[in-house]
């Protein structure tokens, strides 16, 4: 039997992208400084080609022009931003009225543009006042947080129908307190894990937040409250030690079952815990933790899918600072690149997550919360008519698409797909280095938006539903 490459019709396809990495005018309105801002100011060499978290794409300024881009240039049908803590409350904890009255202007224009509006909390991003309070190390700072959810929801419950407590939750822990690449750069395993647990405990606080004002009737009819992961699957060699297999659990249990068990079961994976105990990891765990990450069960999931993970036994298992180290990165000899992002191209690996997720987590519900093709400025060509050519992410954006569908067709509870940075934008240390979108953002032109050649084709695909 042919097969069927079409996506349901009630599919979501739309787009995903931040505050922080989109709205610029970092300081007007009452905005704190959030870490980015400080380490622009702190160390701009830091940033690819200096150019740091102030301007974003402009969206503050362009918002409108950009919906419209969004529903009549490329047929999409909804929207994912995040909320700026640094935006949205002083330094007290209460409300900024001015961050609140952008949200509301947004959300209005989002609304009137047709799109369906998805919105996320924490996207990497924590005022800078707090941050130096200890971050995530410090339960003030988990309090903090989860007064800031219960803000929002109350603030804008009864207009934003889907809401996330959290982007990524593993990727902050690993590029600020392990892999030293964000600042203030720590190296420290043991580190990245407490973060790690105290932002499952920040999750469930403002799950349970969310929940009370839902029994409350404050938030619309049929509100949702999800996480979203960058959930890659993790592969080993073809002929796998006993030793490759431990890598590929640990990396599985940290990185992915970690959030699957707490958003499905209300509790963290117990072998991993008692694993990572074993090695001499210590946890800031309090008495009462349980009954808190009872309730961080959530009605959906996003998973961001850039790429697979490959890992094998490690050479050594112990850091020179002493902690443990549970998997070296695998370079599969048939792995293909993109290689401008320096990442591997594996479209199945969307599959495999459905099939596992349909597998382990029976009935939960995702959707694919970002995807995307992001490469440097110098690698895209423009045609005659000026525009940008970019076939390879069409490519991209269709076999990704093929293997949902084949996911879907087989049993994945899939519901949706978003783009990541359909409009190219700011991206942390890598600024304006990978450019994702199919509109180009023209920085030497006052933020100008221009459509890449690819655009028509995503306009197609996301209008019919069928991928071509
Ligand atoms: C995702 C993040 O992991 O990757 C985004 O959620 C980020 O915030 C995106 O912008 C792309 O990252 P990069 O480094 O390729 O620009």
């Amino acid at each position: 039997m042919a097969e069927n490459l079409t996506l349901p019709e009630d599919f979501f396809f739309g787009a995903a992208m931040s505050g922080p990495q989109t709205e610029g005018r970092w300081h007007e309105g009452g905005k704190l400084e959030n870490i980015w801002d400080t380490w622009s100011m702190e160390n701009i060499d830091d940033f690819y080609n200096k150019v740091g978290s102030y301007v974003g794409n402009d969206f503050m300024t362009m918002y409108e022009g950009d919906l419209d881009i969004l529903k009549n240039d490329l047929g999409l049908d909804s929207m994912r931003t995040s909320i700026q803590w640094s935006r949205l409350l002083d330094k007290d904890g209460n409300l900024n009225p001015e961050g609140a009255e952008w949200y509301h202007r947004l959300f209005a224009a989002v609304r009137d543009a047709g799109l369906d509006l998805f919105v996320n909390l924490y996207h990497f991003d924590m005022p800078t006042y707090l941050f130096r309070k200890g971050g995530w190390e410090s339960r003030e700072v988990v309090e903090a947080y989860a007064h800031y959810a219960r803000t929002a929801f109350e603030e804008f419950g009864g207009e934003v129908k889907y809401w996330f407590t959290f982007n990524e939750p593993t990727v902050e822990p690993e590029q600020r307190y392990e892999e030293g690449n964000w600042w203030p750069k720590y190296k420290n395993f043991n580190r990245a894990r407490a973060v790690q647990y105290n932002i499952s405990i920040a999750h469930s606080m403002a799950v349970q937040a969310f929940r009370e004002l839902q029994s409350a009737g404050k938030l619309v009819e049929g509100a949702r409250i999800g996480l979203i992961n960058a959930f890659m699957p993790p592969y080993t060699k073809e002929d796998p030690s006993p030793a490759d297999l431990e890598a590929v659990r640990m990396t599985d249990g940290i990185n992915n079952r970690w959030w699957l068990d707490l958003v499905t079961k209300g509790e963290l994976p117990q072998d991993v815990i008692e694993t990572l105990q074993e090695r001499g990891c210590v946890l800031p765990v309090r008495p009462g933790d349980d009954e808190i990450l009872a309730r961080g069960t959530v009605d959906w999931l996003g998973c961001n899918y850039y790429q697979p993970k490959r890992v094998q036994a490690p050479a050594k298992d112990t850091a020179e600072n002493g902690c443990p180290i549970f998997a070296d990165p695998y370079r599969w000899p048939d792995a293909v690149m993109n290689e401008s992002r320096g990442w591997e191209v594996y479209p199945k690996g969307i599959y495999d997550f459905g099939m596992s997720a349909a597998k382990d987590y029976p009935g939960l519900e995702w959707f694919v919360s970002e995807n995307g093709m992001g490469v440097e400025r110098e690698y895209e060509h423009r045609g005659a008519d000026g525009r940008i050519q970019d076939p390879y992410r069409v490519d991209f954006v269709r076999q990704h698409l093929e293997w949902i569908a084949r996911a879907i067709n087989d049993g994945a509870n899939c519901v949706g797909y978003h783009y990541w940075g359909v409009i190219d934008n700011w991206s942390w240390s890598n600024a304006f280095k990978n450019r994702y979108g199919f509109v180009e953002v023209d920085l030497m032109e006052n933020y100008r938006r221009r459509l890449k050649e690819s655009a028509d084709w995503l306009k197609q695909v996301a209008t019919t539903h069928v991928i071509d």
